[in-house]
């Protein structure tokens, strides 16, 4: 997604800018491009690329030189990446950084051109923006801005600079979400808290349709109806080294290797006396017990994570539990009622679908309970109570930490209400807990038993067009996770399905050497995987099976085996997932891609 930073300081504008946008690479990116005050007028560069090229460019044409700017790295939506598609724009007086969508910019583009407004260089909507701000613009900078937000639909932060107001940056936040970060006589604003965390740890979150006014570097914020507001600041519990690669040639690779840590500071404070306790996010046996049914809702690797949650649940809690993508759940006039628990799952708290799923439920009188990494997101809090998981800053695009403390926060909340329900004993109660409270351990040895091999295997798939990744019951779940890791960043098409369905179809599509990933640690399930992996065997597929170090697994029906250490049936995912997400990481390191930053992919995907 697009990201935003904007500084005003003694420091060289430009550096800052350019170092601020390059910590927020991660959110994916086509076109970079910023603009300065430089001697009372407004500098601006900007390129298609990435931010090497506008610094190559700057180097060709001159760095503009001041003290007060706004920046931005652009995921292009309305328009093609292109140099004049690329942010700022600008109108005669004003120019602007924009990340979001509005969703009415034809509406406002015709009326412009009704009053002869005609400049328009781009295809953008955010020159839309531009121009509307510099037809409003009267010499009062928030008179326009509040006159402008009433004008625009859709969800969408701004950075903004008048011609006429030097060394001053304007920020406005509706819905995307924008911080403003206080340094020592300085003041940034930024997408995301990475962005800055190397100049200050100090922040204020800017809610919905706030706007804040950055001068002498210092901050004032107003509402939309012009009221002057106290806000909050907050302290970042994380330094920059927890967003640096630390050694590791690429982020995915460094945060598969903080899972355990991860893993234990998720769950550590949520266990007391041996036993699941979540009083502290507002969970308590009481509110656990009285729930009906269950929905979770999530994109991507979030969703997965609920497929997981969903298995364990209802075989322990014996509740129902539906799991929906929060794009389709949106639109399909779901039964939800009063006594009935939805959870959203999101790493980032500011997934659009997923935040939409909140302002759905509101009104059906069901309780909504968000699973989140990111602190003080806005599915955060919005939602009637919240799970934070520890994983700390995730920023690689493809998600490994946050799904595991995921994974880690569902079988949590499985446990204490399977007990809350008397489903299960307390007994039993402490012994998963103590399974799960082993989990970093065992994860750590994981990683060092099957890397060498996964390494090894990849280099068998990254000739491949197309996998396959099959299992059954929990393995199915996770071969989802699987699957959709291994797409997104190696480019090999792959799809995931329930092992006992491909004699319904899709087995069509096994060809000579086409490989199959099976995940087979389900005991319980395993001869019933085993005669699946051999159907595809014998029909010429290259066979890699993923399996617990004791399953007996016919060596004729297996090209590859990666055996992974053995623990109880149910918590198999948190352990799997380790060679999933190592076989994805090398097939993508192998064929030369760009692992942390996957073509066409955004970090935070804040549009619908
Ligand atoms: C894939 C991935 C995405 C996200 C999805 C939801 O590796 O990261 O599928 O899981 O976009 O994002 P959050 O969790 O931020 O709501």
């Amino acid at each position: 997604m697009c990201g935003i930073v904007g500084y005003v300081g003694p420091r060289d504008c430009t550096d800052v800018l350019v170092s601020a946008l390059k910590k927020l690479e991660y959110r994916g990116y086509d076109s970079a491009g910023i603009a300065v005050f430089e001697d009372g007028k407004i500098a601006v560069a900007k390129t298609k690329g990435r931010l090497v090229d506008l610094e190559a460019k700057m180097q060709k044409q001159g760095k503009p030189q001041g003290h007060a700017g706004i920046g931005h790295t652009r995921w292009a939506t309305h328009g093609e990446p292109s140099d004049v598609n690329s942010h700022p724009h600008s109108g005669r007086r004003v120019t602007i950084v924009h990340n979001g969508i509005i969703e009415n910019y034809k509406q406002l583009k015709q009326f412009l051109i009704d009053n002869e407004r005609t400049e328009f260089l781009s295809d953008t909507d955010t020159e839309v923006v531009a121009q509307l701000l510099d037809f409003y613009y009267d010499g009062n900078p928030i008179r326009c801005i509040r006159r402008v937000l009433h004008e625009l639909r859709g969800s969408f932060a701004l950075g903004i600079v008048f011609a006429d107001r030097p060394e001053t940056v304007y920020a406005v936040r509706c819905e995307s979400p924008l911080i403003v970060a206080q340094g020592q006589g300085e003041v940034f604003i930024a997408s995301d808290v990475p962005a800055v965390i190397k100049y200050t740890k100090d922040y204020y979150l800017l809610e919905h349709g706030e706007i804040a006014v950055l001068k002498n570097g210092g901050v004032t914020f107003c509402s939309l109806h012009g009221r002057m507001l106290e806000k909050e600041l907050l302290t970042a519990d994380w330094d920059e080294d927890s967003a640096e690669k630390g050694g590791y040639p690429h982020y995915m690779l460094k945060e598969i290797h903080e899972q355990p840590t991860a893993v234990k500071t998720t769950i550590t404070p949520r266990i007391e006396n041996g036993l699941p306790n979540l009083s502290e996010c507002g969970i308590t046996p009481e509110t656990l017990r009285a729930f009906q049914n269950i929905f979770i809702v999530a994109c991507g690797t979030a969703m997965h994570a609920g497929m997981v949650g969903k298995y364990v649940i209802e075989k322990l809690a014996r509740v129902s539990v539906t799991v929906d993508i929060a794009s389709e759940f949106r639109y399909r006039n779901p039964l939800i009622g009063t006594d009935d628990l939805v959870i959203i799952i999101s790493q980032s708290g500011e997934t659009a679908d997923s935040k939409a799923v909140l302002n759905l439920v509101k009104g059906t009188g069901a309780k909504t309970l968000a699973i989140v990494n990111v602190k003080g997101s806005s599915i955060a809090r919005e939602a009637d109570m919240v799970i934070y998981t520890h994983a700390g800053p995730e920023i690689a695009v493809a998600s490994t930490k946050a799904y595991m403390v995921q994974l880690s926060v569902m079988y949590l909340l499985a446990f204490e209400m399977a007990f809350a329900k008397g489903k299960i004993d307390e007994d039993t109660c402490r012994r998963l807990t103590a399974q799960i409270v082993s989990m970093p351990q065992v994860i750590e040895k994981t990683i060092g038993a099957v890397v060498d091999m996964c390494q090894y295997v990849s280099t068998k798939l990254i000739s491949t067009d197309s996998l396959l990744y099959i299992g059954r019951g929990l393995d199915y779940a996770l071969s989802m996770e699987g699957s959709l890791k291994l797409k997104e960043i190696s480019y090999i098409h792959s799809e995931s399905y329930a092992a006992g369905e491909l004699k319904h179809g899709t087995i069509s599509l096994i060809t000579e050497g086409m490989p199959v990933i099976a995940v087979a640690t389900q005991n319980s399930l395993l001869e019933k995987t085993v005669s699946n992996i051999k159907e595809v065997k014998a029909r010429g597929a290259m066979t890699i099976v993923i399996c617990d170090e004791e399953a007996d697994i016919d060596s004729e029906a297996t090209d590859y085996l990666i055996r992974i250490p053995k623990i109880s049936e149910m918590l198999m995912p948190m352990v799997a997932t380790v060679p999933m997400q190592l076989l994805a990481y090398y097939t993508s390191v192998n064929k030369g891609n760009d692992v942390d930053k996957p073509r066409n992919l955004a970090k935070s995907v804040t549009v619908e």
